[in-house]
């Protein structure tokens, strides 16, 4: 039996993938002789041993495709939904589909949530890597993830368009970008854009401060404005609520708990409906009219970017350098001009979030861009 690796693509898609599964059964194929087999819709596929072989016929002209040919799940490998109403711990089955293949070892796509699981099947004998893709950014342990870059690029095409249009009617436009919890991609695209106001979910915001500066650019001559939200952004009083409840639930056991996390995740889920109120309020203090437009899956769809290609390329292409030398239990992460395996013991659990003190930050105070504090 050729040696083989397994491939999967968990959580969200992401600009790139393709490109990495690529890289990977290419790179095994031609430097080391390896075969590649991909499962279907995530680590649910590798539960019911649903896999395709991927020869070079399957993995030709897919670099630049959207994506991913072998979809995607968000499914739990320790608590797996089965049906049966109860989710279950579903390793052993993906322990035997692994060694039934005989894989050397099995490559998984995904952000944070796909880390963790990755760990958990390396905890029960799987030799795992991962390789960070995400549009948020927001993986610990690695400079960037592959997505990230075309995701920017959608986000601030969206943006100029918006801008002409705000420009013509004056009006304000609240426009929400992805990024879950952080404020990667808001920020990118707000700064690449000239945003006015950039809010994210790194620092808390005051309505009353975004308001005097879209006055302030309303008396200057200026009566519209551009305000890039982040999904995950909060005002000050929710930032404090949100905190509140999250020491609670950290506090909390049995019943008190759970329902601390139900109304941390309704919390987390109403997002998008703070962003209307956000416009509602500026609507009011300023005279201004305001509109919204929440970007959406849309930055996260089509043709990966040249630079995530190449990233998402060199990533697989050392996977696979890796995976020959015996390496797993591993990220691979982008550090410097580097490509490194970092232990996911010390990146599970974790998120970047953007430091206060970044460049991008730093450039956006210093332009006059309001961060709402
Ligand atoms: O993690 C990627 C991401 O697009 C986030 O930016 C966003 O919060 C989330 O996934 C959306 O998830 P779904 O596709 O399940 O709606």
């Amino acid at each position: 039996m050729p040696r083989t690796i397994g491939i999967l693509t968990a959580g969200g898609d992401s600009p790139g993938l393709n490109a990495a599964i690529r890289a990977v059964g290419k790179a095994a194929a031609s430097a080391y002789g390896m075969h590649l087999i991909g499962f279907r819709d995530g680590f649910r596929g590798l539960m019911e041993n649903r896999f395709i072989r991927l020869g070079p016929e399957d993995l030709a002209g897919i670099l630049d495709r959207g994506g991913t040919i072998l979809g995607t799940s968000r499914a739990r490998v320790h608590k797996m939904d089965v049906g049966n109403g109860s989710p279950m711990d579903m390793r052993p089955m993906m322990r035997r589909n692994v060694e039934h293949h005989q894989l050397e070892a099995l490559v998984c796509l995904g952000g944070g949530g796909t880390i963790k699981n990755a760990l958990r099947l390396a905890d029960v004998g799987i030799p795992v890597l991962t390789l960070p893709k995400t549009i948020d950014n927001d993986v610990y342990g690695t400079d960037t993830t592959f997505g990230y870059d075309t995701a920017v690029n959608i986000a601030t095409e969206a943006i100029d368009r918006l801008h002409s249009t705000a420009h013509s009617h004056h009006r304000i436009v609240v426009v929400e970008l992805m990024g879950h919890n952080t404020g990667w991609l808001a920020l990118g695209s707000g700064l690449a854009s000239g945003a006015d106001v950039i809010l994210i979910p790194e620092i808390p915001y005051s309505i009353d401060a975004v308001a005097d500066k879209i006055l302030h650019r309303k008396s200057a001559g200026s009566p519209f404005s551009i305000v890039a939200v982040a999904e995950g952004a909060l005002s000050i009083p929710d930032a404090d609520e949100y905190q509140r409840l999250c020491a609670a639930k950290d506090d909390a056991d049995g019943d008190d708990r759970v329902q601390l996390k139900t109304k941390i995740a309704d919390f987390e889920s109403h997002q998008s409906r703070s962003t209307e109120r956000l416009a509602e309020e500026l609507e009011e203090r300023t005279g201004l009219e305001s509109r919204v437009t929440i970007l959406g899956h849309v930055q996260r769809g089509g043709t990966p970017s040249p630079a995530d290609r190449n990233l998402a390329t060199r990533l697989g292409v050392a996977a696979a350098d890796f995976i020959a030398d015996g390496v797993t239990g591993v990220m691979v992460a982008v550090r410097g001009e580097a490509v490194e395996a970092v232990d996911l013991k010390e990146v599970a659990g974790k998120r970047r979030a953007v430091p206060l003190d970044h460049p991008m930050v730093h450039s956006a105070r210093q332009l006059g861009i309001s961060l709402g504090d």
